[in-house]
């Protein structure tokens, strides 16, 4: 495990909406150089980056045409070689996203997958052996290729997906085992790919749809086995890489495939979605934890990870997220308050923190934009950072309407500028807690947790991590608690006491308390 992982807290940059240095309305790497600082100012040491590859985009870039080339729009391989130079200059590293699981249709190995005559990427790809072989339990584009046959998507159309291998074949006229060697030369382009990127600077990768390598493969081994031997070779050729995958599977990915970290993310009804984002549609009631109605129940949450974190401590973190490109920001359905509460949860739990760019003053969701490259209802969590007051809210000097996608337009848009030396606003509480949290080394990933008190249906939520006892009160009614412990309290939202064993949280309120 890299050491530096240990106190990681990460913050997540979606380049085309970050900071635009050029004034074309896109934002781009030398803008994320000049924002360095504010990263830093913000706490965060270390930055993932979504996808910068030249791309059509029409999934925001995760439907890669050149894995080894940055896309003009947001600069040259030289840019992000320097920004990999100065972040590390700063005590930032820097992961990029690694999108194994398929390509761009526009990407040449496909291309040439897609020719009539037999050549090395033939089998690059999965295509069934002709154009009338279409059974309907495989996710198909059938009939646009000169190739005689059809080719299986990973996500949208315009993503075929990349051939690892099935682990068990139904349609051997055109199924490959895992171990055929042009399954194996797909996994050594993609570990050519990552030490491309390793040559040149970067820290290590976050894993787009790590576990959809091998097709048919219900438990997931067979796809860990093939990331255990990439993990292996990078213990070995690149120690100091962090590997953090999009699974949402600890065990699986942690334990089995040598992950460092597995995302903890927003699927449905997990424990995860019920903290935070939890609509029961039945009823159409907000039933998240945080939400002050509360209506929530902590226990979903509690079994399912404390769970996840015994059978993997000593082999990996789950990271939990503020939020992150493909889910609606809290702001969507949270108050301020809430969010606060949330995000003081967020860091104050083990693993590692992921903030999502824009969380960290409570930027809108965006409702009603039209889709912008494939992001549909995830469009409105990819608006421009807001900056400050001035033009386009700091992000671009472009003309409004050559922007990306448009800035937050209400009167009272939170901006770092305004949200700066407010005690009570989003950003200044996420600054401290991030603090807090880099100077204790009891929340950070390697301390314990412990459950002090998570009731079916009740509040508070109150857990220990190390010498520290943290306790919240979502609900927007005032609870009180006997606990066994004592402690002086170091951080508050809102008005909590602790004595002689009482705990009394006000409504929307949480504190730490030292013993
Ligand atoms: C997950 C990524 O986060 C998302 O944005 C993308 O659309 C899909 N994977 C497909 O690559
Ligand atoms: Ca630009």
């Amino acid at each position: 495990m890299p050491n530096w992982l240990k106190n990681a807290i990460f913050y997540e940059i979606y380049p085309q909406s970050f900071y635009d240095s050029n004034g074309d309305g896109i934002g781009d790497i030398r803008g994320i150089i000049q924002k360095l600082d504010y990263v830093k100012e913000l706490g965060c040491n270390a930055v993932w980056l979504n996808p910068v590859y030249d791309s059509p985009f029409m999934d925001g870039g995760y439907d890669v045409r050149c894995y080894k080339k940055v896309a003009p729009r947001y600069g040259t391989n030289d840019d992000l070689a320097e920004l990999f130079k100065e972040a590390h200059k700063k005590g930032i590293r820097v992961i990029l996203d690694l999108v194994p699981g398929h390509t761009s249709d526009k990407c040449d190995w496909f291309v040439q997958s897609s020719k009539h005559e037999k050549n090395e990427f033939s089998n690059r790809y999965i295509w069934t052996d002709s154009v009338w072989e279409a059974p309907p339990q495989y996710r198909l584009m059938c009939g646009i290729s000169e190739r005689d046959g059809n080719y299986l998507v990973n996500y949208f159309s315009s993503q075929p997906a990349l051939n690892y291998g099935f682990a068990k074949i139904t349609h051997p006229k055109w199924q490959l085992p895992t171990d055929h060697p042009d399954c194996l030369k797909t996994v050594e382009a993609l570990k050519d790919i990552m030490r491309f990127w390793l040559d040149m600077g970067c820290d290590g990768f976050r894993v787009d749809m790590a576990d959809s390598l091998v097709k048919n493969d219900d438990d997931k081994r067979p796809t860990a086995r093939i990331w255990r031997g990439i993990t292996d070779m990078l213990k070995r050729e690149y120690p100091e890489a962090v590997m953090v995958s999009e699974w949402c599977n600890p065990e699986r990915a942690i334990n089995d495939a040598g992950f460092n970290c597995d995302f903890y993310l927003d699927h449905r009804g997990n424990g995860y979605s019920t903290m935070f984002r939890y609509t029961n549609y039945e009823t159409g009631e907000d039933e998240s934890y945080y939400c002050k109605d509360g209506r929530g129940d902590i226990t979903v949450f509690t079994e399912e990870y404390t769970r996840a974190l015994e059978k993997t401590a000593g082999n990996g973190y789950i990271s939990f997220i503020t939020g992150n490109h493909d889910v609606p920001r809290m702001t969507r359905t949270l108050d301020d308050r809430a969010i606060r509460l949330a995000y003081a949860t967020i860091l104050t739990m083990p693993g590692v923190p992921f903030i999502y760019y824009g969380d960290e003053i409570g930027m809108r969701y965006i409702e009603g934009l039209p889709s912008k490259e494939g992001g549909y209802s995830r469009t409105g969590s990819r608006t421009p950072m807001q900056w400050n007051s001035g033009k386009n809210l700091g992000f671009s000097t472009a003309d409004s309407d050559k922007l990306y996608l448009p800035v937050d337009t209400s009167a009272d848009a939170p901006t770092v500028e305004n949200q700066t030396g407010k005690p009570d606003s989003i950003f200044e509480t996420v600054k401290s807690l991030i603090r807090l949290r880099r100077e204790n080394p009891d929340l950070q990933p390697d301390a314990g947790f412990e459950v002090i008190y998570a009731e079916k249906g009740k509040y508070p939520f109150v857990y220990r991590r190390g010498s520290l006892v943290i306790a919240v009160n979502p609900k927007g009614k005032a609870v009180s608690v006997e606990i066994e412990c004592v402690g002086e309290k170091i951080f508050e939202i809102g008005t909590a006491s602790l004595s002689r064993g009482r705990l009394v949280l006000d409504s929307q309120s949480m504190a730490i308390f030292k013993s």
